[in-house]
């Protein structure tokens, strides 16, 4: 079997944490860092860096994989790695010169040579040197964080592992599914998938600690259940986040089965009406306060286009509170040809550029909601 490089992770302290995860041999971390921790494997290497003293600590060795739970700080740093130095731990002063030099941020992931140079830079003064900052962070491992509502990534997959099936028609990109893990669950939780297609949701959830229960129509591996997404063999109120890439009409041709939604046409109120039973299914195994977020895009053929985006989208807010709505930008798609750019420009419409990523909550319904009656406090003006 192939070993798995060793990737450099470091973690960030203050004044008052540093002495209580030296003295424990714990790193922790809160939120923001999750995806981070959650990608550390056993025999990573590990730093400490002090972002008041700018001292940087090393080098360690992650004992375990990243792990979630109560630890030394309790619920406030939840989010942690079991550490051991690798031979005498070392302190060294201005750290940011060091990372200064190396053209990396201590928010990186460091590849096995970023993680070795960091190394020998703070056993020895080496900040003379002239080096090669190529290949030292590791940008492919994991995507990004997105904090705004345009999301976009150059590939259908990410890391060492494929995540689905890239030649799946209407494959989902996994850094969508990344992405929403990180912002709507917590390790452990259960993820379903209604419409799971090659598994690019089962693949995501291994890597990232969560539960998932995966469905379709024709499954196409044996960790998906063959069901229909109208009718989910789930108890109520039971998934901890939905994340659902229907069909967007019968522009792709997933099997033959006669309740494949994608038969229908966009064109056809049916194909709303069906993905509306979607929905209702959806809420109904769903737990209260978590998300759905359902991926989609619009159609133009035969010269209409068709807002199929819109269409869910106020369908979904029948059932569900809107939480927002990202926009992906599509990649790699089969139209992005010089023939069809200029077939576009030629007969005067838009290839499709984007998807729409609808993100909804579950509350009480929104029938009921819809009558609350709300007492407005008018001010003179
Ligand atoms: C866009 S694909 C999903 C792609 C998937 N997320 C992936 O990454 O491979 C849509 C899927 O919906 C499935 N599907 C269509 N009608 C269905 C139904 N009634 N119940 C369950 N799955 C259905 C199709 O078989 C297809 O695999």
């Amino acid at each position: 079997m192939e070993t798995e490089k060793k990737r450099g992770f470091i973690f960030a302290c203050t004044n008052k944490s540093e002495s209580t995860l030296l003295k424990n041999l714990i790193f922790a971390t809160n939120r923001i860092y999750a995806h981070r921790v959650s990608a550390i494997r056993k025999g990573d290497y590990l730093f400490l860096y002090n972002l008041d003293t700018d001292v940087i600590h090393g080098t360690f060795r992650a004992k375990s994989e990243g792990s979630y739970g109560s630890s030394i700080f309790g619920d406030k740093y939840p989010y942690y790695v079991e550490v051991e130095p690798i031979g005498k731990i070392i302190s060294r002063p201005n750290a940011s010169k060091i990372f200064k030099k190396l053209n990396i941020s201590w928010k990186d992931i460091l590849t096995t040579k970023g993680a070795e140079l960091l190394e020998s830079f703070i056993s020895g003064d080496k900040l003379f040197i002239q080096i090669s900052t190529d290949g030292l962070v590791d940008k492919s491992f994991k995507p990004p964080i997105f904090s705004t509502t345009l999301w976009d990534y150059p590939t259908q997959s990410y890391g060492d592992t494929p995540k689905g099936d890239n030649k799946y028609p209407g494959v989902t990109p996994a850094f969508i599914i990344y992405n929403l893990i990180h912002r709507y669950t917590e390790p452990g939780d259960i993820v379903c998938d209604p419409m799971a297609g090659s598994g690019t949701t089962i693949d995501v959830c291994k890597e990232e600690k969560r539960n998932f229960v995966a469905f379709d129509i024709v499954p196409k591996r044996s960790d998906i259940i063959q069901a229909d997404a109208r009718n989910l063999p789930l108890k109520d109120s039971s998934v901890d986040m939905i994340f659902i890439d229907s069909p967007y009409g019968d522009n792709l041709r997933y099997n033959d089965h006669p309740l494949n939604i994608g038969h229908i046409p966009a064109s056809d109120e049916r194909f709303f009406e069906e993905l509306e039973k979607v929905m209702n299914e959806c809420y109904r195994v769903l737990k209260y306060g978590k998300i759905l977020a359902w991926l989609i895009g619009d159609q133009w053929a035969k010269k209409i286009f068709i807002p199929v985006g819109f269409k869910v989208y106020e369908r979904l807010t029948k059932y569900f509170e809107p939480v927002d709505i990202i926009c992906i930008v599509r990649r790699n798609q089969y139209s992005n040809t010089p023939f069809w750019h200029s077939q576009a420009i030629k007969h005067n419409f838009y290839l499709r550029g984007f998807k729409y990523l609808i993100i909804v909550r579950k509350v009480q319904r929104m029938r009921d909601k819809n009558n609350i009656k709300i007492k407005w406090k008018y001010y003179e003006r």
